[in-house]
């Protein structure tokens, strides 16, 4: 009977480990490319979407809220510094009380000094038809006195997910004292 050698020995534990690290493979990896219809991906399809924004600041039930500010003895007079968190109602039509199709959700700061000049982060979280529960996610500046705001659409989830695209923002009506806010959206975003 042959001694086993150092080397033999060595690849025995080698090969071990190898085929140790191969079963596990099975159940935990790191990376590996797959295909986009196993994922339930097939044709990338355009969709337009048209909602009106209420951001609403005055009366007994408010839907944005201030939670941060620059010392205010320093105040601007573009805002700058202002943090404000929103829940606010997306509807169908320009009234509040038309249908509800979702919530704006999340925050806008007041980013500019030089004008009104908005930081919005937030995720539009659908409550209607199809789109029920699927979310698109907005990162994007919204300069509010301009006509027309172009925001970035970064991504999405459900019937979303991998969305990409942009909203087009109007102010349909403003309430200069108080800030309450209707904004009309257009949004245009691929998905599958
Ligand atoms: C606010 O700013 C003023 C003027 O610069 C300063 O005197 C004051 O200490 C600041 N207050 C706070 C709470 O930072
Ligand atoms: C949206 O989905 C939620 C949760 O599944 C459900 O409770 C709600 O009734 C749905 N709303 C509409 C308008 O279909």
């Amino acid at each position: 009977m042959a001694i086993p050698t150092t080397f033999s020995i060595l690849s025995l534990i080698f090969f071990s480990i190898f085929s140790s690290l191969t079963l596990a493979e099975d159940s935990h990896f790191f990376h590996k490319t797959i295909s986009p219809t196993q994922q339930g991906l097939h044709k990338e399809k355009l969709s337009h979407l048209h909602f009106y924004f209420h951001d609403i600041l005055g009366g007994p039930k408010p839907t944005a809220v201030n939670v941060a500010q620059a010392n205010m003895t320093n105040k601007s007079p573009t805002g700058f510094g202002t943090v404000m968190l929103a829940d606010d109602p997306l509807t169908f039509g320009p009234e509040l009380d038309s249908k509800l199709v979702g919530k704006a959700q999340g925050i806008y700061a007041y980013a500019a000094q030089d004008q009104v000049g908005l930081l919005m982060v937030m995720n539009f979280a659908f409550t209607e038809g199809k789109y029920n529960g699927s979310t698109l996610s907005v990162l994007g500046r919204n300069t509010v006195f301009s006509a027309v705001r172009e925001l970035p659409i970064v991504g999405g989830s459900g019937l979303f997910r991998f969305a990409r695209g942009y909203a087009l923002a109007k102010t349909h009506t403003i309430d200069l004292k108080i800030l309450d806010a209707v904004v009309e959206y257009n949004v245009y975003v691929f998905h599958y």
